[in-house]
């Protein structure tokens, strides 16, 4: 552990060793997916991350072992199934094979991809609880819960919604406000109601399991100032540690989609506490499906332990779980590796524009090695969000994957193969320079793939073939081959060699295209071990085709096809809203709406997403609160005609009173859309 900071050797053109015999033994995890939803391209931000880590690893001759499973457990894996009248075990299982489908179509290839509702799991999760317990750090009181009667079920702060305490906004959360960004209880809320049914909760007093975590707070401390997270992570935590530790709770009373509780009827774990143990039990499952001692590979210093998760689920990863571990006697991790959160041209995915894009559909329009290039080439160290711009992302695509890399390929391949006899020659003082030049990189692009610094090797690697490129430009093989056949033997030997060179590095990347340029080059997979040796003399194949441009439409028809306006959604990072309780026509009618002007518009401060309206309701002025601030401009409010709720009761939130509410649609955000009327509508008037 005390090697922790030193992760990789400086030297070039050696293998970074962190002290360690090579090969290195390492196992690797990346944070379980939920099994009530799709993997979309959000997810695979992590799993591409991961896997191009494992397999730069595998390429340095380490052993280098890569482990998930599916997150089952939990109240929305049995509410999804509940509302697809199917069982919990049904549900997971069809979603098991269907993530299983997706990772294999983006080429991550997990050692062992397995499931947190599984024996191994069962049993280690036991384990842990009962050594936590026998070491004191388990503590039971009684708390008072919001139950629905309606569900038959305790209600979880997310599916509870009512009233913001804060702000008087309608339809929160029940643990924050997005209008005011207040958190709180759900025991707070105004007029709360379950989302599923409508019911107003009741509060109901339960014994639950706590985990003391302050406990182990000298530990986690300790661990952290080891290097066991990014910096930027360390500040977070620091911030945690200084607000200090709360005890965490573990139980929830059944109906629950869990492992019970020791000695307990009614009592389940935590989906969080069971879900991190599934690491270990993936890695049990393989170990004893391949004759290998799980202590050894969990849990002994002979095996390295990283894991990647995104920077949302930080809190259990860094402080829940090693504390766990510790413990129950386990080792922690060797690294916590965090990334940042996926943006679409900038925006959080949206299922409304259409960025919010499954795997599957992806899959249906563009190559997945398209996206694996196009995340490694943003990808850091850091923990800021990642943008998938979609203009850079076509760009980049057709200048870089096929404009560098296919077309030195493309340029070199057919010639050889048709007109040289498919054989390479041997390479001249300046063929020599061009794959020294392009050897010499080596050790900076190990670095970065070690260290996460996807987009600097990217960028070091196509730079690499900006320099193969003009080599070509200047040997011109294309008019040397009406003059001189072997001299352009010669030239297309660098060539094929640069090639085979940038193959190498870019395998991680891009395991099927390096697949395809081993068979057209006739030799074994590569590794970074033979890098150096140099084709000459040497049979090639004939040329595959490598990769294809895209077109603009091709994107264009993916986001079309994953716009959502209605209809069916699982629960994902956007939910659905349920349906409120019945009304009847005579409460409709009760609503008066009338035509309004916009007289004046001015920001609200403190909640930027608020805007102050001054209406014109025909002879008199009401001012009423909307929160339409991020999808219209102050300027272009004026004079604008709207629809009004006229009798709606006055109601004082933080920010002031608002008489009334102005009509509006839209997924939130950007997308609120007022309902107008026509231009000879005068204010005042009803609106039928
Ligand atoms: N089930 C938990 C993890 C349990 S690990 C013991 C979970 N599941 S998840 O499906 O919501 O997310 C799985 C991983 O994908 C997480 O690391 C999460 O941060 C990551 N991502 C999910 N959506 C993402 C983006 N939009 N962008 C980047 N990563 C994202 O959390
Ligand atoms: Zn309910």
């Amino acid at each position: 552990m005390s090697d922790r900071n030193k992760l990789c050797c400086r030297q070039p053109g050696v293998i970074w060793q962190k002290g360690k015999v090579m090969p290195r033994n390492i196992v690797v995890t990346s944070a379980l997916p939920y099994a009530n939803g799709p993997i979309h391209i959000g997810h695979l931000v992590e799993y591409l991350q991961t896997d191009i880590w494992v397999r730069f690893h595998k390429l340095c001759g380490n052993r280098c072992l890569y482990f998930c499973a599916d997150d089952t457990h939990g109240t929305p894996i049995m509410i999804t199934a509940r509302k697809e009248g199917i069982s919990p075990e049904g549900l997971i299982e069809r979603v098991h094979k269907e993530h299983q489908k997706d990772f294999s179509d983006f080429f991550v290839e997990f050692d062992n991809y397995y499931s947190t509702h599984s024996p191994e799991n069962k049993s280690f999760s036991e384990l842990i609880f009962n050594r936590l317990n026998e070491a004191g750090a388990i503590a039971r009181r009684n708390i008072r819960q919001p139950y629905c009667e309606g569900c038959k079920m305790s209600l979880p702060d997310r599916y509870i919604r009512g009233v913001c305490p804060r702000c008087n906004a309608e339809d929160q959360y029940g643990d924050s406000c997005e209008i005011c960004s207040a958190t709180y209880q759900p025991t707070d809320l105004i007029n709360p109601y379950c989302s599923t049914c409508g019911a107003t909760p009741v509060l109901r007093t339960s014994e639950h399991y706590f985990f003391k975590l302050a406990d182990y707070e000298p530990q986690l401390k300790q661990l952290i100032t080891e290097g066991y997270t990014q910096k930027s992570v360390a500040n977070k935590l620091d911030e945690w540690f200084d607000t200090g530790l709360k005890d965490w709770d573990i139980s929830r009373d059944g109906p629950y989609f869990g492992f019970k509780i020791p000695g307990e009827e009614n009592k389940f774990f935590y989906v969080w506490l069971d879900a991190p143990i599934g690491y270990m039990a993936s890695v049990k499952n393989y170990c004893d499906n391949n004759g290998l001692d799980f202590d050894e590979v969990w849990n002994g210093d002979k095996y390295e332990l990283y894991h990647f998760i995104g920077k949302d689920i930080m809190y259990f990863h860094a402080l829940f779980w090693p504390a766990m571990l510790i413990g129950s006697g386990f080792k922690t991790a060797d690294k916590l590796f965090v990334h940042g959160f996926l943006t679409v041209n900038g925006q959080k995915m949206s299922k409304s524009r259409g960025t919010f894009i499954k795997a599957s559909t992806y899959l249906k329009h563009l190559d997945p090695e398209h996206l694996r290039y196009y995340y490694a080439s943003k990808l850091t160290a850091g923990i800021e969000d990642i943008d998938l711009s979609i203009e850079d992302f076509v760009n980049k695509i057709n200048s870089n994957l096929v404009g560098k890399f296919a077309n030195l390929a493309s340029r070199s391949g057919p010639m050889l193969a048709k007109k040289l006899d498919g054989r390479l020659g041997q390479l001249d003082t300046e063929g020599k320079g061009l794959v020294a030049k392009l050897l010499n990189a080596k050790g900076r692009i190990v670095e970065n793939f070690e260290n996460l610094n996807y987009a600097a090797a990217v960028r070091i690697i196509a730079s690499l073939a900006d320099e193969a490129n003009r080599y070509v430009e200047q040997n011109q093989p294309w008019a040397t081959i009406k003059t001189d056949i072997e001299k352009t033997r010669t030239t297309l030997t660098a060539v094929i060699n640069a090639v085979r060179i940038l193959t190498v590095y870019l395998k991680p990347i891009l395991p099927k295209y390096a697949e395809k340029v081993e068979r057209f080059l006739n030799i074994g997979p590569l590794t970074l071990d033979d890098i150096e040796t140099v084709l000459q003399g040497h049979r090639i194949n004939d040329f595959q085709h490598l990769f294809e441009r895209i077109e603009k439409e091709q994107v264009d028809a993916m986001i079309e096809e994953s716009k959502e306006t209605g209809g069916t959604k699982t629960m994902t990072d956007e939910s659905v809203e349920p349906i409120k309780p019945e009304c009847t026509v005579d409460d409709f009618a009760k609503i008066d709406l009338r035509i309004a002007k916009v007289v004046k518009a001015e920001p609200v401060e403190g909640a930027d997403k608020l805007l102050r309206l001054q209406l014109d309701v025909g002879g008199e002025q009401k001012s009423v609160l909307a929160a339409i601030a991020q999808a219209y401009k102050l300027e272009n409010l004026t004079d604008k005609i709207v629809i009004y709720f006229a009798n709606l009761k006055p109601r004082t939130m933080r920010f002031g009173t608002s008489e009334g509410m102005i009509l509006a649609a839209g997924s939130g955000g950007k997308d609120i859309f007022m309902l107008g009327a026509d231009a000879g509508a005068r204010p005042g008037q009803q609106v039928s």
